[in-house]
């Protein structure tokens, strides 16, 4: 039997982690570190390179090399990396098999599942994304976790028998989480969570950045940019972000630094090289809003948990940019005296994924540790009509699943049609605190057709949403009248958008890209045929069996991309083989 792994994959680095007799515990990498950083590269022969081995080529070969994807993550950016280009999941999937298989060399053993951690706040779409990284990655992904939980888990296990209020404080590399939770009668319960995911270290590094470029600027008149070629932008870049870093970390530890960099350009043929000095005050000036902006994060949780800063009994602090001084000054000011040491900030996030794939694996189990209960980090709702004081208001956000609500959680309401006859209705899925649909997310919609006629408001629509424990959500749309229904994993999105050519792993991806023929109507008519058609598979021989079966990946790509004239012949033939095998 294969095992299980947790991950922290991170926007600058990534952990991995698994239970040894009971006791969750870091698996290094081929060098024997114990902090992957997140970069992916590749070398002149096309050739990928992941890692550690990747992170010494930044420099070197910018251009070959990829860093902070994770802050991509659900967008629909084309990353070019040597001569092709990947959209965010595929460079994570490409990280997470090369984690994998450092787990399956340190522990000897086939590594088949993981518990993935994402920032708290990370939407429905960024998700299913991780989720659908892992599966690149050859990884059965048991569970997504939010990574303040599994922080508070890593603190939990030890603590269990304690009843007290936590605050997570996990500020990493690109992105900012605060989580309250509560520890009683063996029950982790995630009161609620809070994050920005464009705020971590990155930032910190950025106005670092800034300062040497205005100051090489005042210098020598000249941006440190200008009137060179893109080869040495790129390098000159990735030097200077490398020196701000290093300087960032120094201040940690030191109330000043040099930042050095020879050789950065030639300027009248003559070499220049930085020096700059780089007190920690300076440093706490030039990120000062950066620092600040986290106080309303912590305000928000603390409220929407209906608890004071008093009220907290232990603050866990994760990430590593929570080692900046100023940064934890500002924690032990809100909360005196309350910072546990136990817990290292790079590794709690990792062990917290070890703890749930241990639950998971019955590895331990919850007299231990705890039983968890997260929360959902969105409203999720649909868009509907509203009708009041004699106005009508189209467009309305109305929401089904509150935020903060317990998950996984499953909530039904009741619509009713708005016109005379109406034939259809479109289901719009969001996320989001705004009144007007418009102004939240768009996760998803579909049509749910087939309803019979009568007046407007006559006939009523139950929209079904549920919320799993990986944040993922389901919605089911059905004719209450009739029982006609439809479902719908929220995961439509840039899934169908793929370029063919430039998969990492094409089979796994067509699997997945195939799989989505549901969500289509037109997939609704050929249902029960394809249903048929895969049944029948079982009993057949393989070379049979390849035939129906390229018929019915014909017939579902013809779904997917909506065209009714194929599917129509796919029907048929489906139809005209399955009656031949009767
Ligand atoms: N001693 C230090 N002082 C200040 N910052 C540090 C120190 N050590 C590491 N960092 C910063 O911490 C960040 C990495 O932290 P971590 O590994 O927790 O983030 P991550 O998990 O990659 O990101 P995220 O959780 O946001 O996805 C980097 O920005 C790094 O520069
Ligand atoms: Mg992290």
């Amino acid at each position: 039997m294969g095992k299980i792994i947790g991950i922290d994959l991170g926007t600058t680095t990534s952990e991995i982690s698994y239970i040894e007799n009971g006791e969750p515990k870091i698996i290094p990498d081929c060098f024997g570190n114990r902090i992957v950083p997140s970069v992916i590269g590749k070398k002149e022969d096309e050739s990928i390179v992941v890692g550690q081995v990747a992170y010494n080529q930044l420099i070197s070969s910018p251009d070959r090399t990829v860093s902070e994807v994770k802050r991509l993550m659900g967008t629909d950016a084309r990353i070019p990396l040597g001569n092709k280009e990947y959209l965010p999941h595929e460079i994570s999937g490409i990280l997470l098999k090369e984690l994998k298989n450092y787990a399956e060399a340190y522990l000897g053993d086939e590594v088949v599942e993981a518990v993935i951690t994402v920032p708290a706040n990370f939407n429905n779409s960024q998700r299913k994304l991780t989720k659908m990284a892992g599966e690149l990655a050859g990884l059965k992904v048991e569970r997504i976790i939010n990574e303040p939980t599994a922080a508070a888990m890593a603190y939990g296990m030890n603590n269990s028998n304690k009843e007290e209020k936590i605050l997570v404080f996990d500020l990493g590399g690109g992105t900012f989480d605060v989580s309250v939770l509560e520890i009683f009668e063996g029950i982790l319960d995630v009161k609620s969570s809070r994050g920005n995911d464009k705020l971590g270290g990155k930032d910190f590094d950025g106005r670092i950045e800034k300062y040497i470029e205005e100051e090489f600027e005042i210098t020598y008149e000249l941006g440190l940019y200008e009137n060179i070629d893109l080869d040495t932008v790129y390098s000159i870049r990735s030097r200077v972000k490398e020196a701000a870093i290093h300087a960032k970390k120094e201040l940690s530890n030191q109330l000043s630094t040099t930042i050095n960099i020879p050789f950065i350009r030639i300027i009248d043929n003559k070499p220049i090289n930085i020096s700059l000095e780089l007190t920690r005050e300076k440093f706490n000036k030039l990120t000062k809003d950066l620092v600040m902006s986290t106080t309303d994060k912590i305000k928000e949780v603390l409220k929407a948990s209906n608890l004071k800063e008093k009220d907290i009994d232990t603050v866990v602090l994760a990430g590593g940019s929570s080692r900046i001084v100023a940064v934890k000054e500002l924690v032990e000011s809100m909360f005196p005296g309350k910072i546990t040491s136990g817990i290292n900030p790079d590794e709690a996030v990792a062990l917290g994924a070890a703890i749930q794939a241990g639950l998971k694996n019955n590895q331990i189990t919850d007299e231990e540790t705890f039983i968890i209960s997260d929360k959902c980090s969105y409203n999720l709702g649909t868009s509907i009509i509203k009708i009041g004081d004699g106005k009508v208001i189209d467009g309305c956000f109305d929401c089904i699943i509150p935020i903060d609500s317990t998950i996984p959680c499953s909530k039904k309401k009741t619509y009713y049609t708005a016109v005379d006859n109406q034939e259809e209705v479109r289901v719009e899925v969001y996320e989001g605190n705004e009144i007007m649909a418009e102004d939240n997310t768009k996760i998803g919609d579909f049509i749910l057709s087939g309803v019979p006629e009568g007046k407007a408001g006559e006939q009523s629509i139950d929209i079904e949403f549920d919320y799993d424990l990986n944040g993922i959500l389901e919605v089911k749309a059905t004719v209450v009248s009739t029982g006609k229904s439809i479902n719908k994993i929220i995961d439509n999105f840039r899934l169908i958008e793929l370029p063919q050519d430039k998969l990492v792993d094409e089979s796994i991806n067509k699997a997945m890209h195939l799989n989505t023929w549901k969500n289509y109507n037109l997939g609704e008519s050929v249902k029960d045929i394809i249903e048929l058609a895969e049944n029948k598979m079982n009993e057949l021989d393989e070379e049979l069996c390849e035939v129906l079966k390229n018929i019915v990946e014909k017939l579902k790509l013809a779904i997917i991309d909506e065209d009714k004239e194929l599917v129509e012949k796919y029907d048929e033939a489906l139809t005209d083989i399955l009656f031949k095998l009767k």
